[in-house]
């Protein structure tokens, strides 16, 4: 049974079952029309939306304006990702994307866990996509002056955990209050995320071109507005003399371009992770696209470093327009900076709040397109039902696959929130991430062929046990017990003790969570900082009932301190120990190397409540594997009747 979990296809299995011979026009049924120009703006298309327009508000307010620093390093990550990609995407020029790749360097099993937890990126991305689309759109209304009611604009669950939890959100409370009532339900959900997610579903339907066209359209609109955010943002900050809030003062009053440490910065990566997920969508598309090989890679490395460049310029427009402070709780950071308080255009307003309903549409449909495609693909080879690769016969479009995409983004936007879409998109995302840098690793080097992408070898044999030598020493040196810390719980337990001295004392969450946060951030003695937390704690008078959701807060939320992270830490250093002594026998290629541990590092900065989803919802599709996917694969032995 063992082997056959491992079954692999060959590369030349995969390529010749998807029947695509290199001239071929309509291979498989799918029409071949995207060039590298169509590829690089669906990528540009997938990767700015939601994560730089509302997410991007939050990372500066963690991090200060050094939240620069976290878009390089996690665009770096993201382009030895697209290095791997492009590898796999040259050589298996089929759509289905990280899911073949793993099919043919890791085998079936953990092909199909890749193929599970893609879901989660573009299915369960879209839905977190869909709800700011929301946010946006209605805020863009509300500026026209028309009035949509609260309690059709969010999601029940935000508007439940609001009331609980006193939120000083009045939209979130007047929808609950003010809902229509079903029996003892109320009638609570997100009416324009729904709608957009139909029409988009009736795109992705209708087909590529139309969809292509529409696609096209949109970035560049996107790109200009972005572009204008930049030009107009930017000439204030100089002309108004605002240069100095790049260097805001620390709580100790110190100038500094990182005001709240690196670890503050750090804070901002699920965020700021998210800004980038799109780029590996291009992937999806090898069947449509005229020259796969040459093509698809271009492409994706191509929209990476545009984006890269818009998001650089984009944080330093915004940090430098506005103290980073004032972003706290801030939804639409583009908008905010032109507010009245702040470099006061009203048009500026208007104009971000359209870009951002464009952008996030965009958005939506490359995502709305990769996912039936990596069905499709894994209908092919027997591991989900033959129905998922009905290709339309007049659209020539994976139809099947496509509405069931619409139900999977459509139905939860009931019943989830935007929280909890967020962080399960971006573990899953960077789990499959990190199996496409391994699985390069895995398949045998070949020779350049011209016209072809091939990944530059660099062997890491010496190259990269020396720079995790040097990362350790560097850091045993310079970060005071930073290897001892993860050996140190004494933390948590002190977590446990205030939670266990204080509970009469909470009615304000949010006050608590700004506290621990002030503490979190700003703080590295851990002793006289916790007496100083659990004194201002204690000052004030608190009710009980709010005193579990505060609890669960300080135990979820330091990336830095919580055991969850130490572990994860301590099983990333282990995991690089073992890849340096692996390359060192193995001359093992370096991009690839890289790319999987910087992935595995963005992975440690996960909650324990990440983990256990993500680890509940891999179970389940196990089950459904072996249930299913196991019998009917096309590598089953006997065959499957
Ligand atoms: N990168 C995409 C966004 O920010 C997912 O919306």
């Amino acid at each position: 049974m063992s082997n056959s979990l491992f079954r692999r296809k060959s590369i030349d299995k995969i390529v010749k079952d998807a029947d695509l011979p290199a001239d071929d026009i309509h291979s498989h049924g799918l029409k071949r029309v995207l060039t590298v120009k169509d590829l690089t703006f669906f990528g540009i298309a997938a990767i700015i939306g939601a994560g730089s327009f509302s997410s991007l508000g939050g990372a500066v307010f963690n991090g200060g304006p050094g939240v620069v620093v976290l878009f390089v390093i996690t665009g770096i990550a993201c382009a030895f990702t697209a290095f791997c990609y492009s590898e796999f995407a040259s050589r298996i020029p089929v759509a289905g994307s990280a899911y073949t790749y793993a099919y043919a360097s890791f085998g079936e099993l953990f092909a199909w866990i890749i193929g599970w937890a893609l879901i989660m990126e573009y299915s369960i991305g879209n839905i977190y996509v869909a709800f700011s689309w929301s946010d946006y759109f209605t805020s863009f209304l509300h500026k026209v002056n028309i009035h949509v009611p609260d309690y059709l604009t969010c999601s029940y669950i935000e508007a439940k955990k609001a009331v609980a939890e006193g939120s000083v959100n009045q939209e979130l409370i007047s929808a609950w209050n003010n809902a229509p009532m079903l029996g003892s339900l109320r009638i609570i959900f997100d009416l324009p995320a729904l709608i957009i997610n139909l029409l988009i579903t009736y795109l992705v339907y209708r087909g590529i071109k139309e969809s292509r066209n529409f696609s096209n359209a949109m970035v560049v609109l996107k790109l200009a507005i972005v572009g204008l955010v930049v030009l107009v943002g930017g000439y204030l900050v100089f002309s108004n003399g605002l240069t100095f809030n790049w260097t805001p003062a620390n709580e100790e009053g110190i100038k500094s371009f990182m005001p709240n440490g690196f670890s503050g910065v750090m804070m901002a990566v699920s965020g700021v992770f998210f800004a980038y997920i799109g780029f590996d969508a291009v992937s999806v598309l090898a069947e449509e696209s005229k020259n796969p090989q040459r093509d698809l890679p271009k492409g994706m490395i191509l929209s990476l470093v545009i984006c890269t460049i818009v998001y650089i310029l984009l944080t330093l427009v915004l940090t430098g327009a506005v103290h980073y402070k004032n972003f706290d709780g801030v939804g639409d950071p583009l908008a905010f900076i032109f507010e009245a308080q702040n470099l006061n255009i009203g048009w500026m307003q208007l104009l971000v709040s359209i870009c951002a309903v464009v952008a996030m549409t965009s958005v939506l449909l490359v995502f709305q397109m990769g996912q039936p495609r990596i069905w499709m693909s894994m209908s092919r080879d027997g591991l989900m039902p033959p129905v998922f690769q009905k290709i339309h016969t007049k659209f020539k479009t994976p139809s099947f696959a496509t509405i069931v995409t619409g139900l999977v983004v459509g139905i939860p936007i009931l019943f989830t929130d935007k929280t909890f879409v967020l962080d399960f998109t971006s573990i899953a995302t960077l789990f499959a991430f990190v199996l496409v840098c391994g699985g390069v690793l895995l398949i045998p080097r070949k020779e350049k062929v011209a016209g072809r992408f091939t990944i530059p070898y660099v062997n890491g044999k010496l190259i990269f046990p020396l720079i995790i030598i040097g990362a350790v020493v560097i850091l045993s040196v310079f970060t005071k017990n930073y290897f001892s810390d993860k050996f140190d719980y004494s933390f948590e337990h002190k977590v446990e003790a205030l939670s266990d001295i204080i509970p009469a004392h909470f009615t304000d969450t949010a006050m608590v969570a700004g506290n621990v946060e002030q503490y979190l951030v700003s703080e590295n003695d851990t002793d006289s900082s916790f007496i100083k937390l659990t004194n201002t704690v204690r000052s004030t008078p608190l009710p009980a009932d709010k005193y579990e959701a505060a609890a669960g807060f300080i135990a979820d939320k330091d990336p830095v301190q919580s055991k969850t992270a130490k572990i994860s830490t301590l099983i990333f250093w282990f995991l690089m120990a073992a890849l340096a002594v692996s390359s060192f026998l193995k001359n093992y290629s370096l991009i690839p190397l890289l790319g999987v541990s910087t992935c595995l590092y963005l992975l440690t900065g996960m909650s324990l409540s990440n983990w256990l989803w993500f680890g509940g919802w891999l179970l389940l599709g196990l089950i459904i594997y072996f249930l299913y996917g196991y019998k009917k694969s096309k590598l089953a032995s006997p065959p499957a009747a």
